[in-house]
């Protein structure tokens, strides 16, 4: 009896707070009263005319008549003032009701100011620079028209055969949560309805990072406890910066498909977190539960509304059977009231009601797109980006007036630098490797070869080769590349090397199962270490890759992921000098893809390996790899070197509403001023839960000038070290905590605390 008192009044609550959440704007409930019910299903329809990159098999049909019929309530793949103002009109003159648009882009990183793909700027551990970032796609992308982003995707990835890893920050829950805040912080401003700021959605929810076996659009199978600790963090962390739209994923969650899963969407997102926006389905994914197995078009449209999904991407599944839903009983009009008035409540958040040209004035994109201000901002988050993976001697920095042999497929190559999903940048403003180099150094005697092509499968390059030829396969014969790069090499005093992947070898529906740098380019690497000449590999992708063989041989790495439209510029400034690299490794890199999934917060297991590079039989490791990765997450180095000094804490003893402050010093030992990013790991010796080995808790990146040393301190509370128990509660449980302050996750606990009773 008890129990079901209790569970009732569980759901009388949980209905209070949607209607809390349903706040009752005038206008807005002004608008709903005059709405049929095809009109409120209109506004759930979001179209887009092709004019951008489909990501699905479909695009909308008739949108100019399906916008004048009131039948829709957001379009997305359209820009620039005119076109707005023109899709605007056709709304707010042509529809009975007049209700302007929702205008939707994918602005990911960067508008037409590409930056480095997200994966790279979370590499750069500069939250102020990311939000710099996240504002400036707005202020460009709100010159052009767009008032809706889709974007952060914030989706947690500890699987780099998935392609979109390159999209997000990465693989852990602390740092994802930090960026996905700053993002959203950057895209929306403080003030909705300033004509520079946009709605941010946050995206994908839940869990799509985890696809099985890295595949895309795979399915996803989790304990609620592993996502509560481990890949929920960033997208709450978005809500709770005030994300204004929430995107679903593409895959299943305890096997429901996330566009209709109510649990994922009413339960979680509006009712534990108390979301308040509006949630859109992902391209066509309200239709595709079809093929999930759940149903008919009008089942799966049913299932989505009721699960608490606002608006349809593309499918038209909403528009085109939910009437018919309603009539026969299967949904009922006050869940597509409830839906139409999350939309009427965005556009008045963006003060489209008042006035819905504010986002159409055609003098904007000149000055504010693509400016100088624009561009150096660029430049610097892609060499922040950077992540110095290997030194060889002194190779770097490069003397200005070097002879340098300048080769490999990206060398001098525009249509890779802007990398995925940078379908509103334009690859020929962007600035290949060799301008850069000639533009830093002017005195530098460069000799250009391309000496082998990106891939020589041409399967393989026809798949990647959708949006754009980003493999080139040459004329010539691979051998005849690889004479002329040893030949151009012979004169040089180093070798710069620029290899890696095309930027479309990641990004959506771009899995690989192998991760090495490819066959044609391992060779050609090859053979110019074989000169004995020095040589710096300049190596861009999406993802992490397997470089166990390159990290072995006489050579430095500079990992520069794919740096967006200043590429070259940054390249150029980090390989001479004028500015020393600083970012670290914020997804880990495996040894060989069998290691994968292999990230610091792993558990330690029954039967930890006691030591990480020899085999023991019966213990947790395998016969022909060790355990460590190849590099792990927060890893980088620097032209200088760091000391670090004694850890200590103000006290060994954490109340359970107190603080302690860690402490550490930072010496800069080496010949060069530089920055470096100070992490905090934690570990929970005894928890009701198996807890990870090592947790990140917090980071600052300081800069030191060569000889300075810095205090660098960390303040811990008790609510830093909650996690979500059995019961899915956020406790913090008294006991014993080990932790060290380092460049890298990849120490020995030095210090312990315990928090009391
Ligand atoms: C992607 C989303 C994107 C949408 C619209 C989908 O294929 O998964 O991230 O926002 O297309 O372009």
């Amino acid at each position: 009896m008890r129990k079901i008192y209790m569970s009732i009044s569980l759901f009388l609550m949980a209905g209070a707070s949607v209607l809390q959440a349903q706040t009752q704007i005038p206008e807005v409930e002004e608008i709903l009263g005059k709405m049929s019910l095809e009109e409120k299903i209109g506004q759930l329809n979001l179209v887009t005319p092709g004019g951008g990159v489909a990501t699905g098999s479909v695009v909308s049909e008739g949108v100019e008549t399906k916008i004048k019929e009131g039948n829709v309530g957001g379009v997305f793949g359209v820009s620039s003032p005119e076109k707005v103002r023109q899709a605007q009109k056709l709304a707010v003159e042509n529809s009975r009701l007049g209700i302007p648009l929702l205008i939707g882009s994918d602005v990911i990183h960067g508008y037409k100011t590409t930056f480095p793909i997200p994966l790279g700027l979370s590499s750069s551990w500069d939250m102020d620079l990311i939000k710099e970032t996240a504002q400036i796609a707005a202020k460009e992308a709100t010159a052009d028209g767009i008032n809706w982003n889709f974007s952060p995707m914030v989706d947690i990835a500890r699987d780099p055969r998935w392609g979109r890893i390159a999209e997000g920050a990465g693989e852990d829950p602390y740092l994802g949560s930090q960026v996905a805040k700053a993002m959203v912080e950057g895209y929306q401003g403080d003030d909705f309805t300033a004509p520079n700021t946009m709605i941010a959605t946050v995206k994908h929810l839940a869990l799509y990072g985890a696809s099985e076996a890295g595949r895309d659009y795979n399915s996803v199978d989790m304990s609620k406890l592993k996502m509560f600790n481990e890949y929920l963090p960033p997208y709450k962390a978005a809500v709770d910066a005030g994300v204004a739209s929430a995107m679903t994923s593409f895959n299943d969650i305890h096997g429901v498909p996330a566009s209709g899963n109510k649990w994922l969407i009413t339960d979680l997102l509006r009712e534990r977190w108390g979301f308040e926006g509006f949630v859109v389905s992902d391209y066509t994914s309200v239709n595709e539960m079809i093929a999930h197995g759940m149903g008919d078009l009008q089942d799966v449209s049913a299932l989505a509304i009721n699960a608490g999904l606002d608006m349809d991407m593309v499918g038209e599944g909403f528009l085109t059977t939910l009437k018919k839903s309603v009539e026969e009983g299967k949904v009922s009009e006050e869940q597509i009231t409830k839906a139409a008035r999350r939309i009427l409540e965005a556009k008045h958040k963006l003060g489209l009601l008042d006035d819905p040209y504010l986002y159409s004035d055609e003098s904007r994109p000149e000055k504010d797109i693509l400016s100088e201000e624009n561009r150096a901002v660029a430049r610097k988050a892609a060499k922040r980006s950077f992540v110095l993976l290997k030194k060889h001697e002194n190779t770097l920095p490069l003397a200005k007036d070097a002879k340098i042999a300048l080769v490999g497929p990206l060398a001098n190559n525009k249509n890779n630098m802007l990398g995925t999903w940078a379908p509103t940048g334009d690859p020929q403003l962007s600035v290949p490797v060799m301008e850069g180099i000639k533009n830093v150094a002017p005195d530098a005697k460069i000799s250009y070869a391309k000496g082998a092509n990106i891939s020589n499968d041409t399967t393989f390059a026809k798949n990647v080769n959708v949006f754009g030829p980003r493999i080139e396969i040459s004329e010539e014969t691979p051998e005849a590349m690889m004479e002329e790069a040893l030949q151009v090499s012979k004169d040089a005093d180093v070798i710069v090397a620029v290899v890696g992947e095309a930027t479309e070898m990641s990004g959506e529906a771009a899995s690989r199962t192998n991760l090495n740098i490819p066959d044609s380019q391992k060779k050609l690497i090859r053979e110019l270490v074989k000169t004995g000449k020095p040589v710096v590999l300049v190596l861009m992708s999406g993802r992490p890759l397997v470089i166990s063989e390159e990290m072995d041989m006489p050579v430095s790495i500079l990992q520069v992921w794919h740096p967006g439209v200043e590429a070259g510029n940054a390249i150029a400034d980090v390989l001479f000098g004028d500015y020393n690299p600083s970012g670290k490794l914020t997804a880990t890199w495996p040894r060989n893809v069998g290691q994968i999934p292999i990230y610091y917060r792993m558990k330690t297991t029954g039967r930890p390996a006691a030591s990480p590079s020899e085999f023991q039989k019966f213990k947790s490791n395998y016969l022909d790899v060790e355990n460590t990765p190849q590099l792990p997450f927060g890893y980088g180095l620097s032209y200088t070197d760091f000391e670090y000094g004694e850890t200590k804490a103000s006290s060994d003893k954490l109340n359970k509403n107190g603080s302690i402050t860690i402490t550490t010093t930072v010496t800069n030992t080496g010949d060069f001023d530089g920055e470096e990013v100070v992490q905090l790991y934690i570990h929970d010796k005894v928890r009701s839960i198996t807890p990870p080995m090592k947790e990140l808790k917090a980071f600052k990146k300081i800069s030191l000038k060569k000889g300075e040393t810095k205090d660098v301190s960390f303040e811990l509370t008790a609510e830093d070290l909650k996690f979500y128990n059995a019961d899915l509660e956020f406790v913090v449980e008294p006991g014993e905590f080990e932790f060290f302050v380092a460049g890298s996750s990849d120490h020995e606990f030095t210090n312990e605390f315990t928090v009391e009773e």
